[in-house]
């Protein structure tokens, strides 16, 4: 898309994000278009799956309106609080975050950067599943970082992510936020964020890390239901009102944290809170890996981040790209 007509859909969403009607009439005027161009512009913002009624006489309107990201605030806090990144870029919509800072990295190797989007057309889960990006309903970021450390020093990485993460919503959330390993953030079984890390380069000397999030955060029924697990929105279980913008200022930061203390101090610093912090220690989990299925009792993560199961034949370890994770259904 061309970058007039991005800023103009930008523009128009700006315009319709308080949620009150606008008549075709007052955007045209706004954006310097004519009225059928105003119309064009709200079909392709239906493409974002934004809800926009018109109505014959009023005009358009966000029925419940948006808090758009404010880049201005963003780029502020990172920039003077974050220790490992110094750029951010804030767009309207990218086919993903991770897919975005891949590319911005191979054009431009260098420090840490932050790549932050309102919708995802392409947004990557785990295990090639898609990721919902609905624009403005919820956080979708990717974290990049160039770590002087080879691949095979990146053991566990993922889990004190997670970690880090969930530790850090359980200070501002009544209700109890776990990990199901390696990377599913839930709350009661419902699917809460999701993380997807990657990371290339050699095994010895330098590796690039893009580190993937997508957090619910008041995502519609309509758009959810498009997700084949049940899931939760993040604004329903703060404790205190927080905005978007401060939300995410405040995880990115946190984040930034836990990536310093995974680099400065490794992995194990991170091992004792597995138990707080997972959704099924000490209970009966069934491993699904290509083999088939395998079940026995979570007994915590060793000093790579695999999983240990203590099954019928013994201690069983698992690594995350082979298997999936569920809790047996205790019925009842
Ligand atoms: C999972 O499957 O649980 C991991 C989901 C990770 C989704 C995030 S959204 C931001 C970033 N961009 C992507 O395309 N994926 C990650």
């Amino acid at each position: 898309m061309k970058a007039a007509s991005l800023q103009r859909l930008q523009k128009l969403v700006w315009l319709l994000s308080d949620g009150q009607f606008h008549s075709g009439e007052s955007l045209a005027e706004c954006l310097g278009v004519s009225r059928t161009a105003v119309w064009k512009l709200i079909n392709k913002l239906q493409a974002w799956q934004i809800e926009i009624y018109a109505v014959r006489g009023k005009g358009y309107k966000i029925p419940r309106g948006l808090v758009l990201i404010d880049s201005h605030y963003l780029t502020d806090q990172i920039i003077t609080k974050a220790k490992l990144f110094s750029q951010i870029d804030v767009l309207p919509t990218v086919d993903s975050t991770a897919s975005y800072l891949t590319r911005s990295w191979q054009q431009q190797p260098g420090t840490g950067r932050i790549c932050v989007s309102e919708h995802q057309t392409a947004g990557r889960g785990r295990k090639g599943r898609r990721w919902v990006s609905p624009f403005g309903a919820n956080l979708y970021f990717s974290l990049g970082l160039s770590l002087p450390l080879g691949l095979s020093a990146l053991g566990g990485l993922s889990l004190a992510v997670g970690i880090g993460l969930t530790k850090f919503l359980n200070l501002h959330c009544d209700d109890k936020i776990s990990l199901k390993w390696p990377n599913d953030i839930l709350v009661n079984q419902q699917k809460l964020a999701g993380i997807l890390v990657e990371a290339s380069g050699d095994s010895n000397d330098q590796s690039f890390l893009n580190i993937g999030i997508g957090i619910n955060w008041d995502m519609q029924i309509s758009d959810g239901s498009k997700i084949d697990q049940s899931w939760i929105n993040l604004k329903s279980l703060l404790r205190t009102s927080v905005d978007r913008n401060e939300i995410l200022a405040l995880i990115l930061l946190e984040l930034d944290k836990t990536l310093s203390r995974y680099i400065e101090q490794g992995f194990e610093s991170f091992r004792h809170d597995w138990p707080s912090q997972s959704a099924f220690f000490g209970q009966t989990v069934i491993i699904h890996t290509h083999n088939g299925q395998i079940s026995g009792i979570e007994a915590g993560i060793d000093k790579s981040g695999a999983l240990k199961l203590n099954t019928a034949e013994g201690e069983k370890i698992f690594f995350s790209g082979e298997v999936s994770l569920r809790p047996v259904e205790t019925g009842g």
